[in-house]
């Protein structure tokens, strides 16, 4: 395809994802010559705004090294900016217009991205249907979460969608599934021997899934107000995680083959129950040394005051499966909180016929998934020297030691290059959508009804202490004695 003409037109060009995650990403891939050679750049949004304007708003998160000018010129020469209406036919073929001329009557592909709220979700894709798809070449739809809010809604949109598009044509983008990490899940468990006969019930005890933030709603309240945490990271992010963790070994690495699988192993789940759940608000930290630590969740003017919305929500889940049942997936995921993590954890049961007098620990793969990509394996050790004592320890991958040269891209840049090669593999199906919100829409439809409230914990904590208590009914044992040594810390 490096040959043929591509057009990226951007949706929403002038707001919050554009301006931080698109253009940015456009920019290093272009920078790192990545896209097909002749890739134009579109900016659509209702603002009336030049290039220059645009280029302004994005210019603070392009990050441009020395030596790069004369590539960051070259890049905003190759773009173009159209405000419009996101209703108005009109507008889009005015838009159509301007990118047949840069299409030069020759065959192009086309990738829209709907950076947009999803109120304008319907016109918008209708009139690219309508007035926008390429004549030729293939074109493709990039579309961020919210994939609606319960069940329902989210039928409706993939209903709408597939009225207008093929499946292979929509990308959902997980941004999780982009990451590092995520994307090694299945070269761990699938490419190594050593791990998969013990990926079971009789062995596993546990598997914690973990997302923490230590900044709260900065100024995104009003959005996030009307979804939570549960919509905004468990039920996407730590959902994708779980099921690359839990699922069957796909029949072969085809994009379709592993989606079969995440879809299978979720099938497994029933829908989520309140029993088995916490749900916690942040309140404001009288100590708090920053003025955002000072503002609980509901001292947020775009939050009203008498909001019930989770900002912290533990969830445990069960899989019914002959490889799985019994053992409990625990996602947690807060905002607030004492640092930024996000993890898997997968904790093995006790040795049995213990002949160390119980001072065994048990075992834990962790796949950190950031900050600072590593995957280690926390084991029992004797004691170095003369004593038969023993201690934890670990076998420790951490990539800024073991791979210090190698550059991490960020997701986004994975996931648009992903899309311009067609690959679906690291997008959400429909059907594996529809899984995800059967289980979790039971649960957010209760507590909504029933006003159920949230256990307040002080920004910057570990969160409620009733989900360490969750934790620990459910089969995973925290000892607080293991010491990550401190010259492996980065
Ligand atoms: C987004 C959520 O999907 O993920 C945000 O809407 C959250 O609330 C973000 O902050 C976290 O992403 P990352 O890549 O910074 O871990």
């Amino acid at each position: 395809d490096s040959k043929i003409p591509h057009i990226f037109v951007t949706f929403g060009a002038s707001g919050d994802l554009a301006r931080k995650k698109i253009y940015p990403t456009l920019w290093w891939l272009f920078r790192d010559n990545l896209l097909p050679m002749q890739t134009k750049f579109f900016g659509y949004a209702r603002s009336k705004l030049s290039k220059d304007g645009l280029r302004e708003l994005c210019h603070p998160y392009m990050k441009v090294r020395p030596g790069e000018t004369e590539k960051y010129e070259e890049f905003w020469r190759l773009n173009h900016y159209v405000a419009g209406s996101y209703e108005t036919r009109r507008d889009f073929e005015m838009l159509n217009q301007e990118i047949i001329k840069e299409e030069q009557q020759q065959m192009a592909n086309r990738v829209f991205y709907l950076a947009l709220p999803p109120s304008v979700f319907q016109p918008v894709t209708v009139n690219i249907r309508n007035v926008c798809m390429s004549q030729k070449g293939w074109t493709r739809i990039i579309i961020e979460k919210p994939f609606g809010k319960d069940a329902q809604s989210s039928k409706e949109l993939t209903d709408h969608l597939a009225q207008l598009f093929h499946e292979e044509q929509i990308f959902r983008i997980d941004h999780y599934l982009g990451k590092e990490m995520v994307q090694n899940l299945m070269t761990i468990r699938f490419g190594n021997r050593i791990f998969s006969p013990t990926w079971n019930r009789e062995n596993v005890a546990s598997v914690l899934i973990t997302f923490k933030e230590p900044f709260g709603t900065q100024g995104r309240g009003g959005y996030f107000d009307e979804f939570g945490i549960i919509r905004d990271v468990m039920q996407n992010h730590l959902l994708q995680i779980l099921s690359l963790v839990a699922m069957e070994k796909p029949v072969t690495c085809h994009p379709d083959d592993i989606r079969d699988e995440k879809v299978k192993v979720l099938k497994c789940i029933k829908e989520l129950e309140l029993k088995d759940m916490v749900l916690g608000q942040y309140i404001r930290n009288p100590n708090g040394t920053t003025e955002d630590a000072k503002q609980g969740y509901l001292d947020d003017p775009t939050v009203p005051d008498d909001s019930i919305t989770p900002t912290y929500a533990l969830a445990v889940l069960n899989i019914n499966n002959e490889r799985w049942d019994g053992v409990p997936f625990i996602l947690r995921c807060g905002k607030a909180l004492n640092e930024r993590k996000a993890e898997v954890r997968i904790q093995y049961q006790d040795v049995p016929g213990d002949i160390f007098e119980g001072h065994t620990k048990r075992n834990e793969l962790v796949i950190r998934v950031q900050p600072g990509e590593a995957l280690y394996v926390k084991m029992m050790t004797k004691s170095p020297g003369i004593t038969f004592d023993m201690e934890e320890t670990e076998l420790d991958l951490t990539y800024g030691h073991r791979y210090k040269d190698s550059y991490l891209p960020d997701a986004y840049e994975r996931l648009i290059l992903d899309v311009f090669c067609g690959s679906l593999m690291h997008f959400v199906r429909s059907d594996e959508l529809s899984e995800a919100w059967r289980i979790f829409t039971p649960v957010l439809h209760k507590i909504e009804r029933e006003r159920v409230k949230p256990i307040p914990y002080i920004y910057g904590s570990r969160g409620p202490a009733e989900a360490d208590k969750k934790c620990e009914e459910n089969n995973f044992k925290y000892y607080g004695s293991y010491k990550w040594h401190q010259s492996n810390k980065l």
